[in-house]
């Protein structure tokens, strides 16, 4: 069948509702290929209407009702990643059960008349611990990951084998519900390497996948840096964005291809110590609303985005920029299943494009939300009876090293004399606090870019203590090797009147806390220890509530300091009074009728007395920051009036990247950017991404890159997002902030520039882009 015109799509796939007749052909073995201008389901035009749920951010007995709701909201398919690391926890040892039994939620997709999209990685992003790579790759400390280094392609291998044998019989041809798998994710903002991609399509091929159509997702500003010729491509973009411009250049190059967004995002990510994200419900709607009146497929990232309960959720780069345990995404299911006023809006859009039947009635939660008064968690035990294994060393030993995976490690080392104050320097993954002689000196926070603490004088026979705890790691972009502990060596500087002098510890003692249940537990098994020598509240507190009527409930963290919670030996997640999370979901799942039992492990300690009590609703946007996270101490501003711009000029109006390359090449470590008018004329401007170039005309690494200072920024779009790697996000002046607008990055060291290449916000229309500017680097 060859449709040319785009209404003759939309009107089969109008026909396009699943009956259970099309399921029962599933069942039987079909196909999904894709055709001319769209997909087509057993030969016949199709629109993927999916939502992206993530099985380990779901409890399992909750599986079946989220897929419900989806269903109940329109959407026709299930799209998911598959997360290496959490079936793979130790070299070899693979885990398909209970939670990680990705193969009966894909049965349940099916038992519900869903489709499913996998995407297995082996990398996932999905703002996940290292992006979904397991963290005992890094024991390999030369690996290059997500490149053909031996070692990792040999695991990602036996990973995808592992993964074919669970789903490869549930795709299309096999009679199951998958229509689609995804090779590597969004390899456009990692590097250029196709003969990788090529290897990890070739992969998953061999695992079992080898007639299901393969696709890969990039953006529309990199995806022909890896496309693979044989691969079905997809957009990702977020809600707000210029559709026909995302979708221009693949219709470019191929003009006959269906149309897709794989990611689109409904909402974005909290992380630790910034504002709670959210997206207006509209410009989701009407995107969806476009995209189904133009015959776009779609994947709604997140539909229902849960928990990423436990240690799992990751961390963004540049910097450090830990997220939050809840994933609720602001996505139209929220953290705890319940349709938002998101979902009823869309609901509403997508009612519309149900071949005029009516969409399945919403499910009932399965239960119900209950709040339990303040409790008290009476016994404790010190950190330092969490400690499992011990070594001694030179150089102080990451947790690679000591082959623990998440945690907390102690340091202890003897100190130096040291007559006057001297600072502490070292690389400190991810909160590290300092003690000299038990007593608490301070804390050094990967968080806030911290590299150093200020000491007072040592004293002979001091003993130096480093409680190093781990966050998630990485994951996105080139700094997900992220190793955790401490990275390298501890030096104790000092600078008198005649000298520098750096001091290095050498005689170090390395224990290893595993932040696990089991380790929690096993404290309480034995009497009070001993051990506890450092003066901190620091530890391990058990406490009991009762129940009458269980449900899902959220426990309110903020008597509390910094650590993990396990309530009947569920791990729960992080929890840090820095907010903006400041409860933690209890599924009602986990919980049952009478005594349940809450282990908190707190790595800085409580306020004042140890309780907690649980809620019936979230609060997921109260920060306690000591510091604004707003870049504009006036002590950064620098005068530029008489400084010199390496380059000046009027940027286009439009959306898409611009290069503007400099007369000469020029050396500095700051640049600034000087905004002096808008294309709107309106004041308020906002920048996507800035990249520089070396004299080569290569892009600088921006990992080192800090945001140094500007003048305005609004809510949550505060300069780091100008160089964050996401297109989506950006750097915003506040309304009636008024010209010039000035921006200060710092590099982190002296490099070369020789061309400025900027990227206005992806709406229509490139709202707040800039006209004239001044570049200065210095
Ligand atoms: C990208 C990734 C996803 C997720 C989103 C942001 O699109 O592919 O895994 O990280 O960004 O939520």
């Amino acid at each position: 069948m060859k449709i040319s015109a785009t209404i003759q799509t939309l009107a089969l796939a109008s026909l396009l509702a699943l009956t259970p007749a099309d399921m029962l052909a599933a069942k039987k073995g079909g196909t999904f290929t894709t055709g001319n201008k769209t997909f087509l389901l057993n030969g016949k035009p199709f629109i993927v209407k999916a939502a992206e749920l993530h099985y380990p951010r779901i409890p399992r007995a909750y599986w079946e009702h989220r897929i419900k709701m989806c269903k109940a909201l329109g959407m026709n398919t299930v799209c998911l990643y598959v997360f290496w690391n959490i079936h793979e926890q130790q070299e070899g040892k693979f885990d398909f059960t209970g939670n990680n039994d990705v193969a009966e939620f894909c049965r349940l997709c099916q038992k519900n008349g869903m489709y499913v999209i996998v995407r297995p990685g082996p990398y996932v992003c999905a703002e996940w611990e290292m992006g979904g790579l397991p963290w005992w790759l890094l024991k390999k400390k030369d690996i290059r990951l997500r490149e053909q280094d031996p070692y990792f392609m040999e695991r990602v291998k036996i990973f995808e084998k592992k993964v074919g044998e669970q789903l490869a019989p549930l795709t299309i041809q096999n009679g199951g519900p998958i229509i689609m798998v995804q090779v590597e994710n969004e390899y456009g903002s990692y590097g250029k390497d196709k003969p990788y991609v090529s290897a990890i399509r070739d992969i998953v091929r061999q695992s079992g996948f080898d007639k299901v159509t393969l696709f890969q997702c990039d953006w529309s500003s990199n995806f022909l840096n890896n496309g693979l010729d044989d691969l079905t491509w997809t957009m990702n973009f977020g809600t707000g964005a210029n559709i026909d411009n995302q979708f221009k250049r693949l219709g470019e190059v191929r003009p006959h291809a269906p149309k897709m967004c794989s990611e689109f995002w409904s909402g974005w990510f909290d992380k630790w110590g910034a504002r709670h994200e959210t997206r207006p419900a509209k410009d989701m709607v009407e995107g969806i609303d476009e995209m189904l009146s133009k015959g776009i497929s779609f994947s709604l990232y997140m539909t229902h985005g849960g928990t990423s309960f436990g240690h799992w959720a990751g961390a963004n780069s540049p910097g450090f920029q830990p997220d939050v345990t809840s994933y609720d995404y602001d996505a139209p299911i929220n953290e705890y299943g319940q349709a938002t006023p998101k979902y009823y809006e869309l609901q509403k859009t997508m009612a519309k494009y149900n071949d005029g039947k009516k969409l399945p009635a919403i499910p009932k939660a399965p239960k119900p939300l209950v709040s339990i008064p303040k409790f008290k968690l009476t016994e404790y035990r010190p950190l330092l009876s969490g400690v499992s294994t011990q070594k001694e060393s030179h150089q102080p030993l990451c947790f690679e090293d000591m082959n623990m995976g998440w945690g907390t490690m102690v340091y202890t080392a003897p100190l130096p004399v040291v007559q006057s104050p001297s600072t502490l320097i070292g690389e400190f993954h991810d909160f590290a606090q300092v003690f000299i002689n038990d007593k608490y000196i301070g804390k050094i926070d990967r968080v806030k870019n911290e590299k150093n603490l200020e000491l007072p004088p040592i004293t002979e026979g001091s003993k130096l203590t480093i409680i190093v705890e781990g966050m998630g790691r990485i994951n996105f972009g080139r700094a997900i090797k992220d190793y955790k502990g401490i990275i390298g060596n501890v030096t104790i500087s000092t600078s008198d009147e005649t000298s520098d002098i750096a001091l290095t510890p050498t005689k170090w003692t390395n224990q290893t806390i595993p932040d696990d249940y089991g380790t929690a537990a096993q404290t309480f098994a034995a009497p009070q220890n001993k051990k506890a020598s450092l003066k901190t509240t620091a530890g391990y507190y058990r406490g009991y509530f009762n129940m009458n009527k269980v449900g899902d409930t959220f426990i309110n963290m903020e008597a509390f300091g910094k650590g993990q919670v396990y309530v009947n030996g569920h791990a729960i997640g992080r929890f840090w009074g820095i907010g903006p999370q400041q409860t933690l979901y209890l599924p009602g799942c986990w919980l049952k009728k009478g005594k349940n039992e809450v282990i908190v492990l707190d790595v800085v300690g409580p306020k004042g007395e140890a309780t907690a009590f649980c809620q019936n609703k979230p609060e997921l946007d109260k920060l306690n920051l000591e510091k604004s996270n707003k870049h504009n101490d006036p002590g950064h501003r620098i005068d530029l009036n008489s400084a010199t711009p390496v380059l000046k000029g009027e940027l286009k109006a439009g959306n898409g990247w611009q290069t503007l390359k400099l007369d000469t090449p020029v050396k500095g470590r700051y640049f600034a950017i000087e905004c002096e008018s808008s294309q709107s004329g309106d004041p308020q401007i906002a920048i996507a991404e800035v990249y520089l170039q070396d004299a080569q005309g290569t892009r600088i690494d921006r990992n080192n890159w800090v945001a140094y200072y500007a003048d305005s920024e609004k809510g949550n779009s505060t300069l780091d997002k100008m160089f964050d790697l996401q297109e989506s996000t950006y750097w915003q002046t506040e309304k009636g902030a008024t010209f010039p607008h000035l921006c200060i990055v710092d590099m982190g060291k002296e490099v070369t520039v020789s061309a400025f290449e900027y990227l206005p916000r992806a709406e229509q229309g490139a709202p707040g882009s800039v006209k004239e500017f001044k570049l200065f680097v210095r």
